[in-house]
Order: C-alpha cells, then structure tokens, then sequence
C-alpha cells in the first residue's frame, strides 16, 4: 500500500542489509522462486512504491561491495524536484502520485508505445545489479537496483535508422513537487544519451532498489541508471523517452554550460571547474573517512571505454 512519506522515514522503519539479506536468500530459495525471478508472463503486478519485486540475481553486474544502507540510499538524495537539501526529497515527497503512470515512447521510432507500469514490468525479466552510483559532487552510493537493460525497451519501438540520441523527459507535477517553485532547473528535468550509450547493457531502465519498489525519493515507479556518468545522468521519474536525430540539450546543460557536459563520464582526471573529481566520499563511512580514489568511467571502462575511442573525453566532458 502506498505510504505517505510526508514525515521523515523512522529508523524502525528500515530494513536492516542483514534483514534484506536473509530475506533475499530465502526468497531464492523458495520452491518456484527461479520461475518467479524469470519474470513469466501475468506475475507481474504494478506494484506500488515499497513493494516486494521478484527478480533475479545479476550474474554479470554485482559489485563485490557491501551496499550502503537502506537508510542512507533513501535519506540522502538529489531530486532537486523535491527540494535541493539531500534529505528534502525523503520528507516533501509524501503527496506525489505514482498511480497511475505512463512512459511514453515517441520520436524516431517505427513503433511509439505509451506504456503503463505493469506493462514496463513485464517487459524483460527483472534482475538485481548492484551499482555503484557517482555523483558530480564527489560522493558515491553502492546501491542494488532492480530492473533491466533499458535496451530491451527501446528494442519494442523499433528505433529507426536515423535516430541517433535519446531525450529523457521526467515529471514536473506542481501541485506535488514543491521544488518546481524554485527556477533553480528549467523544469521539467531532462537529460540525454546517445543512442549506442541508451542501448549498452549496462544502462539500466530500475523500477526497484533493495528487493522493493522505488521510493519517490529515488525516482519512482522508474527511472534511469547509467553507472559510467555522473548521476545527474541517471534520471528520476522518467514520463517520456524520445529518439532523435540531434543532440538534445539536457537541464544541466542548459543552465550551467560550462560545468556540465553533454557526456558526464566519470573521469577523475578532469576537474569540475569549482572542485576535484579525483576522489570522492563513500556515504555511509563516516565525513572525516578517507575518500575513495574515483575510477575512470567510475569502475565501468571495460565495458564502456570502447564507445568512446578516439575521443577527447576532455573536451567532450
Ligand atoms: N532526476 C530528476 N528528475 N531530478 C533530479 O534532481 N538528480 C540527479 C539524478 N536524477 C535528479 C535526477 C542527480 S544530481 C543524482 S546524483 C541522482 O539522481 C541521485 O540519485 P539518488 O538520489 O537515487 O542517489
């Protein structure tokens, strides 16, 4: 059932990792669970925020790293919608509406879709990944998604030949939104990829974190992860996915050019021009920790650096 998150979430509110962990294990163990996880046709449900999903381990994209708490992933976030304090968007987002939603699928595609969320989740089965999560500001979150390759649903419409890009196009709901107030973005938030970029595996189209349904405050009911970029890629909410031939002009593009690129790939070699990009704090270790060395396309080059070759990642940051 959906919960208000007017208030602050309680700490007993949580789910401990142990707890998930455990919960996890028994899930995969239980008798069907495979056949569940592998997402057969007419289990899905559209389930609301804080629902347990049925998913399936990756077995390709899993961090060897302890997640960071539940706590933190649903406390300390950016969806400047909401408020542009880490923690607004925990407390202001209790009234916004995820029922119903639809994505729309439109631009240069042989086949627009609008599709509502129980078709979204039945789509491809549903996997766990566990990510790690960079953001410009020079923290970094490891966060256990659940979703697919947003490959899988760009693939039903049928790109055309032309289509070189993708727009992503998020809510802006002033009545529920109270950071649309502030013309700090110009709303609604949008931000872009290039189309071999959308359709590489590890793009990830999430519908859930830690076992459960998005949270508002993490971009419910679904939303993009592109772990080799700054987060500010990785759009929240998403209501429309347009392919275009042009190169779109993303909200941060838009209003600081010269801080925030087209591309935003993780490189700890280019400075931001206001801080450095070579390091950055691992929420959840404590603020005097030592930061952690950031990795070039945050750990994920060996699968993305090929898509840029030859490139000038300095100039094209
Ligand atoms: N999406 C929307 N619609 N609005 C936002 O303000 N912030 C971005 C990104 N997606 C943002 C957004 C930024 S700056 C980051 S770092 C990530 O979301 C944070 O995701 P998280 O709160 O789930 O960690």
């Amino acid at each position: 059932m959906f919960k208000s998150r007017s208030q602050p979430i309680q700490s007993s509110e949580i789910t401990d990792e142990s707890v998930w962990r455990a919960r996890r294990r028994l899930f995969l163990q239980a008798p069907g669970a495979l056949a569940l996880a592998a997402g057969l046709p007419g289990l899905a449900q559209a389930v609301p925020v804080g629902q347990a999903l049925s998913f399936n381990p990756s077995q390709r994209w899993k961090l060897d790293e302890t997640p960071t708490s539940e706590a933190d992933v649903t406390t300390y976030n950016n969806f400047y919608e909401f408020g542009t304090g880490k923690e607004d968007p925990s407390r202001q987002s209790g009234q916004f509406k995820t029922e119903p939603w639809t994505v729309q699928v439109d631009g240069l595609v042989h086949k627009p879709l609008t599709l509502d969320m129980d078709q979204i989740l039945k789509l491809a089965p549903l996997e766990e990944r566990i990510y790690r999560l960079r953001c410009v500001e020079a923290w970094s979150m490891v966060v256990p998604w659940v979703g697919y390759s947003l490959s899988a649903l760009l693939k039903q419409a049928s790109p055309m030949g032309s289509a070189r890009f993708v727009r992503f196009e998020t809510a802006a709901e002033p009545e529920t939104m109270p950071g649309l107030r502030s013309r700090i973005l110009d709303w609604p938030y949008v931000e872009a990829l290039r189309l071999d970029e959308a359709m590489h595996p590890l793009t990830l189209l999430a519908t859930g974190l830690y076992g459960k349904s998005l949270p508002v405050q993490n971009g419910a009911p679904v939303r993009l992860i592109v772990p080799w970029k700054y987060g500010f890629k990785s759009a929240k909410s998403l209501v429309r996915i347009t392919l275009t031939d042009t190169m779109p002009e993303s909200s941060w593009m838009k209003v600081a050019p010269h801080e925030y690129g087209f591309y935003a790939n993780v490189n700890p070699d280019v400075p931001h021009p206001r801080w450095s990009q070579a390091t950055e704090r691992v929420i959840g270790s404590g603020f005097f920790a030592t930061k952690k060395a950031t990795l070039p396309f945050n750990g994920y080059a060996e699968d993305v650096a090929s898509l840029y070759a030859n490139m000038d990642l300095r100039r094209y940051y």
